[in-house]
């Protein structure tokens, strides 16, 4: 079931569940690329005057929508760099949107400033991934906890220690180590301080950073379980951030999954495992468990690189790395032609491959049959770029150059990738789920 006219309505969960406690719309937040003195001045030398101002930014979180029903646990899940710190941020407004409503108990927060927005910051916390710089060493771990109540000018001296020390016994804590320091304890129970400082205002909603990212895997269930009892027992609503899949299917309800800047999938958490429906997800569940790219030193195990959220592909953004884009509709291609001229196209802009003759290149990409029609001239065109024994009228002794690579890759791509629907529209659609009653969304048009 597609719902071409509302791109942006997604993420809508059944209100039989429950009210909805926050509903983002659009939610936008772009950086400026570089802050330095001639950030945004571009070196023109055809024009005149040979400088012009750029719009150089950073497209971190782009035209967001999603809400989160009160009770339940929205887990945001996506490699390294796709905006979810971002959006958890932006949400909480210690940045400030571009564009879009931050909808929280019906106010919109993105409207706020001042001291409205510091009141409404005691019913909306945020606990980060490093437990280690996020509390102050030279602070008693009372303090730390009576820290955002004092801020807050919530009950005197004697209730705040009385609430620490309650707190501490809520995340499993021993309330006698009330005048400790950080230092004394394991990364675990740092973070279990850091949940007791977020509680100790009593907040409705809290978005969690990959609070449990930098524990070990024993400690990670331990610390996930408390923060389910917690909120159970304090009636919260969390946004709860993980790169890991193993980490979000042990504590959402429904799961959003972000790429560059978009959410591309998000459904009631059974049926994203169940029944993944984005190209990406599906590569994300195959590759369980996505390394730490700040431990491995890689960018996940997809095949390619994550494109720049500055200069961001137009239309569906995992298009350079999708194995399924869409044929473009003008050529008449089956789909077994089709899935030979995607995969020269990857081969050729990767150079994963040697110059050879073209019917070599023939046979080992189209097994001797070029696709039917245009699409088989194009593919024709390229293959002669890039075979040794092409006739190159005189010129040159066959070597394929640089140049003929890029052509290569140039025509492949202007005819193919950029043609392709993928490429010329954002898709949204809101599909049936197989399990349970709640709408799954999947940006992407095989749904169309
Ligand atoms: N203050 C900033 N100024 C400019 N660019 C920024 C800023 N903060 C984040 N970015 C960029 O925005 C994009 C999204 O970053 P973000 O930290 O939100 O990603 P993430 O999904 O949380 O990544 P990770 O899994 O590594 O924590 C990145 O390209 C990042 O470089
Ligand atoms: S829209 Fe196209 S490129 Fe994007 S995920 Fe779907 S098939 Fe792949
Ligand atoms: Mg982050």
């Amino acid at each position: 079931m597609s719902t071409p006219d509302d791109p942006i309505g997604f993420g809508e969960s059944d209100s039989s569940h429950g009210e909805t406690l926050l509903e983002i719309e659009g939610l936008t937040k772009y950086f400026a690329a570089d802050s330095g003195l001639f950030a945004g001045l571009n070196f023109e030398p055809d024009q005149f005057p040979p400088v012009s101002v750029g719009i150089d930014q950073v497209e971190a979180v782009d035209d967001v929508s999603f809400e989160i029903k009160k009770g339940e646990t929205l887990g945001l899940v996506g490699e390294s760099g796709c905006g979810k710190s971002t959006l958890g941020r932006t949400i909480l407004r210690l940045l400030d949107p571009t564009d879009g409503t931050i909808r929280f108990k019906g106010e919109d927060l993105a409207e706020l400033s001042g001291e409205q927005l510091r009141q409404k910051r005691s019913e909306i916390q945020m606990i980060f991934q490093d437990p280690q710089s996020s509390l102050d060493p030279r602070m008693k771990v009372g303090r730390i906890i009576e820290e955002p109540m004092q801020a807050h000018d919530m009950f005197d001296d004697e209730g705040r220690e009385a609430r620490a020390k309650e707190l501490l016994e809520k995340v499993g804590l021993d309330p006698r180590h009330y005048n400790r320091y950080p230092h004394a304890f394991s990364g675990g129970q740092r973070q279990r301080i850091n949940l007791a400082r977020a509680l100790s205002v009593d907040p409705d909603f809290v978005v969690c950073d990959e609070p449990v990212s930098a524990l070990d895997v024993s400690i990670q269930a331990q610390v996930m379980n408390t923060m389910e009892e917690l909120q159970d027992e304090f009636g919260l609503t969390y946004l709860f951030i993980a790169h890991d899949l193993s980490v979000i299917r042990h504590i959402s309800d429904r799961v959003a999954v972000m790429y560059l800047g978009h959410i591309v999938e998000l459904a009631a958490k059974e049926e994203l495992f169940e029944n993944p429906q984005h190209p990406y997800t599906k590569a994300l569940l195959e590759s369980i468990p996505v390394p730490d790219p700040r431990e491995s030193g890689a960018r996940g195990v997809l095949e390619g690189e994550v494109p720049s959220p500055q200069d961001p592909p137009s239309g569906c953004r995992f298009r350079t790395r999708c194995p399924r884009l869409i044929a473009p509709e003008e050529y008449d291609v089956s789909d077994e032609e089709w899935a030979h001229t995607r995969a020269f196209m990857r081969a050729v802009k990767r150079r994963t491959f040697e110059a050879t003759s073209a019917a070599e290149l023939r046979r080992k990409f189209f097994d001797g049959e070029l696709p039917r029609g245009e699409a088989g001239e194009i593919v024709d065109e390229a293959i002669d770029l890039l075979a040794t024994d092409r006739d190159r009228d005189g010129e040159g002794d066959g070597t394929v150059t640089e140049d003929d690579w890029n052509d290569a890759a140039e025509l492949l791509l202007e005819s193919f990738a950029e043609r392709s629907i993928c490429a010329r529209k954002r898709p949204a659609y809101d599909l049936e789920s197989e399990y349970g009653s709640e709408t799954h969304f999947a940006a992407c048009h095989l749904h169309r």
